[in-house]
């Protein structure tokens, strides 16, 4: 008996599958709607949401015979809301960047650079690694999504002028925060940059964002006329000077 309906059950999830599957896409495009990291458009076959497909790519007459829509607002269509997934609370994205007076120059060209629409082998379908917990052992791959942009000699040791603004003289703080450059307690401890920055947009100046930590504390920064300073949760301000 128990096995009867488990076997209902089974046919009847396969079944329903297929049926979302089933779309004139996926014989010629199989390899998008398998992925480690999965996106719900892709994976439910929604392939409409964001290309519009004449007859005669169907057919296979013409593979350019397809439109592709990089738009923001192509994602904005779903991430203008939070998103309730199994595990956790998706935040909405198009408030967090359209209400934020210091946007990423990186998102200015789109989505693109950073996610990839189908499915990832990243986490949040990013097109390189980056890290989701606050401390990480520092490398260049682990932040690899940052560094396709910039310039990976911003976290090397002993800066030389021009290389970052975030240094007390001599002394690179973007090499002391993210490696956990003096020890204090080890290498383990290396802070993300998401710990400072936010990758799509923030309140304060070099997307710098007002608070950190899992129960958000304070961050407050203050330009200065040759450094900056900066006062988290309840600790005296601390200050650099270039
Ligand atoms: C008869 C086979 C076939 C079907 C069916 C098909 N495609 Fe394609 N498509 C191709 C081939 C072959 C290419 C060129 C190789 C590639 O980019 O994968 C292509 C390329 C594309 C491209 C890139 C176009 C470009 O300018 O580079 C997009 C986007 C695309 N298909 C979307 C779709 C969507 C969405 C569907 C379903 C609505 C679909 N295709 C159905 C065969 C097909
Ligand atoms: C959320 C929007 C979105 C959805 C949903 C989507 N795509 Fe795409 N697709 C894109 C974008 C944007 C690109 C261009 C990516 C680039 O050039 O970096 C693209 C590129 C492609 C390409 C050409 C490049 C490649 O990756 O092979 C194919 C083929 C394709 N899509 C097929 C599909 C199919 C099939 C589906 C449904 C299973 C689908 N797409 C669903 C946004 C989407
Ligand atoms: C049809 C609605 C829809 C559209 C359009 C859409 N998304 Fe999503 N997106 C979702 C849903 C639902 C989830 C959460 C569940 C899932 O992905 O399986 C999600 C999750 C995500 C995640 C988090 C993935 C993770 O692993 O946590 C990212 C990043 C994302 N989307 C980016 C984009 C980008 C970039 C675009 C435009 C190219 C886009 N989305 C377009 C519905 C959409
Ligand atoms: C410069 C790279 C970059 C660009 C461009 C970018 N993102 Fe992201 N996105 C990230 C990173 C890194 C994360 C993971 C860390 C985080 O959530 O702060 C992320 C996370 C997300 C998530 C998951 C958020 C959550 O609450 O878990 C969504 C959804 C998303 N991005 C959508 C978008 C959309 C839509 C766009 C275009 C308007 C976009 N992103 C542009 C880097 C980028
Ligand atoms: C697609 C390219 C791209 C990616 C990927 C990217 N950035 Fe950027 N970023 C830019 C551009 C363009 C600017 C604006 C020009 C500039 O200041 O260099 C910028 C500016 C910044 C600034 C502000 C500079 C200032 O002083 O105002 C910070 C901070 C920053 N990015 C951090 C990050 C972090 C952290 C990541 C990884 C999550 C990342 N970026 C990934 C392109 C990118
Ligand atoms: C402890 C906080 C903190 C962490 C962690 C951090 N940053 Fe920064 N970052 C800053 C501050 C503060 C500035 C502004 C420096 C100035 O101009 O006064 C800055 C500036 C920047 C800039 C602008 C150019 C420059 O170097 O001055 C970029 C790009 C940037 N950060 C990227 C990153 C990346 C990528 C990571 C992770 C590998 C990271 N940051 C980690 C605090 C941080």
């Amino acid at each position: 008996m128990k096995t009867g309906v488990l076997a209902v059950l089974i046919c009847g999830l396969i079944v329903g599958e297929q049926v979302a599957f089933a779309n004139e896409c996926r014989p010629c495009h199989a390899d998008h709607f398998t992925n480690v990291v999965t996106h719900f458009p892709a994976i439910q076959g929604q392939c409409y949401r964001c290309h519009q497909a004449t007859p005669a790519h169907l057919s296979g007459e013409d593979v350019k015979a397809v439109t592709t829509d990089r738009r923001s607002e192509a994602c904005y269509a779903c991430h203008d809301k939070e998103i309730q997934t199994q595990d956790r609370l998706i935040s909405n994205i198009k408030i967090r960047i359209e209400q934020m007076p210091f946007v990423h120059g990186g998102v200015q060209a789109g989505c693109q650079d950073c996610h990839l629409p189908h499915g990832s082998r990243f986490n949040r379908l990013l097109t390189a690694s980056y890290p989701l917990s606050d401390h990480a052992v520092f490398s260049l791959e682990t932040y690899g999504i940052c560094f396709k942009c910039h310039d990976s000699a911003m976290v090397q040791p002993f800066v030389e002028p021009g290389l970052t603004g975030f240094r007390n003289g001599s002394l690179n703080l973007h090499w002391l925060h993210v490696t956990n450059g003096n020890l204090s307690t080890s290498a383990k401890m290396g802070r993300s940059c998401g710990v400072c920055h936010d990758p799509h947009a923030a309140s304060q100046p070099h997307n710098l964002r007002s608070s950190f930590g899992p129960f958000p504390m304070p961050l407050v920064y203050r330009a200065q006329p040759r450094g900056g300073e900066c006062t988290r949760a309840c600790h005296v301000p601390k200050s650099y000077t270039r």
